[in-house]
Parts: structure tokens; C-alpha cells; sequence
């Protein structure tokens, strides 16, 4: 049978990939951001998962306003990026797994949750980036896993409850571990922390707030469903909503975790940029 060993969670900032590919990893801006990853890589390296699914939310690339689906799950053999007009690298191809997709889906559906199913989705900087901090070298990387997105929309209101983040995270879990392929998983989930990009508050960041979630996922996730989305907002900035994919990652992961590894700084391109790793126990 499948099982899920652990989640990671990054901030998923655009200027991360230019940064990646200038190789800015000893640069004072960027060093304290990319210190974040060595540990990450390590737990990876020897733990290799088979595949990774990536929650992270499209901002333009997959979906615009005229079609937008409150949670999507690819299921495609294979996903490509294309120019977002950041002026980062476009990355190659990345494979998927679509029986596993498919299974996933199957079981969400039967769970109640509708999932808007895709057999083609181009993958934009919330999906890439963090694939490149984990994982360098991607394809390269002998121990790159086959990958399945799965985007939830932060863009347009209404979006999802973090109580809804963290129920479609509780039966992402219940789907994976119903598969009955002994591979290993582990789940992403991308964005955040507290950022405003645009309008009277940009730049808003919110530290306190950051670290308050970063500390009550590990134990307590419930206790954040309590948070409006409208509070989100005041607290996060209107881009801080991508917790919420933090939050279906967090549920994908069973009621008890162990925190291996966290790290936070202020500010990369604005935001405020949090890297979590914790290992499933049961
Ligand atoms: C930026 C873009 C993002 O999608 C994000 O999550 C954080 C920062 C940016 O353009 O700086
Ligand atoms: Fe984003």
C-alpha cells in the first residue's frame, strides 16, 4: 500500500528562480532564504520518495478569471511550464503519475469533494519553484520524483475555507493511503507566508502572525480553522491567503507529526518566506 512520509512547505517567490539560476546561494540577501534547504534535501535524499504531490496555487498560467476551479488535481502523464514573463528559466517537462491521479481523484469524489480534473495543466512558478529548491537539478536529480499537481484558487473570491483546506487535505490522505502501490509520497504544499503584492498595503508582511501559524500546524491545525478568510486577509495580505495550501499539505499528513526542520526570514521579494519539513509518525 501507499504511504505519506512527510510534507514540505516554501514560500514559492518568482525571483527564487532567477536567484537559483544566477547560483545566488553564498549572496547576503539570498543566503539566509537557501539555508533553509540543505536539511530538506538531506531528509530527502535518504528518505526518496516515489512521487510528490505538489499543492500549490496557479496564479494566471493554468487558470484565469474566466475558469476558475476551487481545487483542481492533474491528471496528466506529464506537465509543462511556460514563460510567466518573470524573465526566469522555463523548466522542462516534469512527469506525472496519472493512474495515481486518477485514483486520487476517484477516491476525493467518493469523499464528496468536487474536483475539477485535469488532463492537461500547464504548471506555473507556485509548482516549479519549490521543485527546484528541494529537489536541484530536477530531472537531473537522481532522486526526482514523478509529480502530481494539485492547485487550489487563492486568486478570485470566494476561496476556500482553511477549515475546507485542512478537510481536503484529511481525504487527500485517505485517498493516497487506499492506493494500493507500495510507493512512498510525500506532499507540498507551496506559498505564503504573509505577503501583499499589490493595492494601499503592499509590502504588508506580518511576522508574529507567520511564525503563530508555523508553530500551531504541527500540532493544533485545527485551531487555525478558526481563522475567517476575511482575517486571513487583515492578518496575511491578500497574497498571504496561500496558507491555505499549507493547510491541505498539513491535513494530507495524519492527526500527529514531527517537526524535523523549520526556518523563516524576512523579507525575500516582499514576503514572508517560511520552509517546513515534518515526518508523518503513524
Ligand atoms: C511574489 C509572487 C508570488 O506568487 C508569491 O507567492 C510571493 C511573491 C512576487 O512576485 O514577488
Ligand atoms: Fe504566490
Amino acid at each position: 500500500m501507499a504511504k505519506i512520509i512527510g510534507g514540505l512547505s516554501t514560500s514559492h517567490i518568482p525571483a527564487v528562480g532567477n536567484a537559483v539560476a544566477k547560483e545566488l546561494f553564498e549572496d547576503p540577501y539570498w543566503k539566509p532564504f537557501f539555508d533553509g534547504f540543505p536539511a530538506i534535501r538531506g531528509w530527502l535524499d535518504e528518505h526518496k520518495p516515489d512521487v510528490a504531490i505538489n499543492i500549490y496555487n496557479d496564479h494566471g498560467l493554468g487558470f484565469f478569471l474566466d475558469c476558475m476551479p476551487t481545487f483542481a488535481i492533474g491528471a496528466a502523464h506529464e506537465y509543462v511550464n511556460e514563460d510567466e514573463g518573470w524573465g526566469i528559466p522555463v523548466m522542462p517537462p516534469y512527469e506525472g503519475d496519472a493512474k495515481l491521479s486518477w485514483h486520487i481523484i476517484e477516491s476525493m469524489v467518493e469523499d464528496e469533494f468536487d474536483i475539477t480534473s485535469c488532463q492537461e495543466l500547464a504548471v506555473d512558478h507556485g509548482f516549479t519553484v519549490p521543485t527546484q529548491l528541494f529537489w536541484p537539478g530536477l530531472q537531473k536529480n537522481p532522486n526526482f520524483p514523478r509529480i502530481i499537481p494539485i492547485s487550489a484558487n487563492t486568486v478570485q473570491h470566494p476561496i476556500p475555507t482553511l477549515k475546507r483546506a485542512l478537510a481536503f487535505g484529511r481525504a487527500l490522505r485517505r485517498a493516497i493511503l487506499s492506493y494500493p502501490e507500495d510507493i512512498k509520497v510525500v506532499v507540498l504544499g507551496t506559498g505564503g507566508l504573509s505577503h501583499q503584492l499589490d493595492g494601499e498595503r503592499a509590502g504588508h508582511i506580518n511576522k508574529e502572525f507567520d511564525l503563530m501559524c508555523m508553530d500551531k500546524i504541527v500540532d493544533d491545525p485545527d485551531e487555525l480553522t478558526k481563522i475567517s478568510r476575511h482575517e486571513l486577509v487583515r492578518q496575511a495580505g491578500a497574497q498571504g491567503t496561500e496558507f491555505l495550501m499549507w493547510m491541505m499539505m498539513r491535513g494530507a499528513l495524519g492527526d500527529k507529526v514531527k517537526l524535523v526542520h523549520k526556518n523563516y526570514h524576512i523579507p525575500i521579494s516582499n514576503t514572508g518566506a517560511g520552509t517546513m519539513l515534518m515526518e508523518c509518525i503513524e
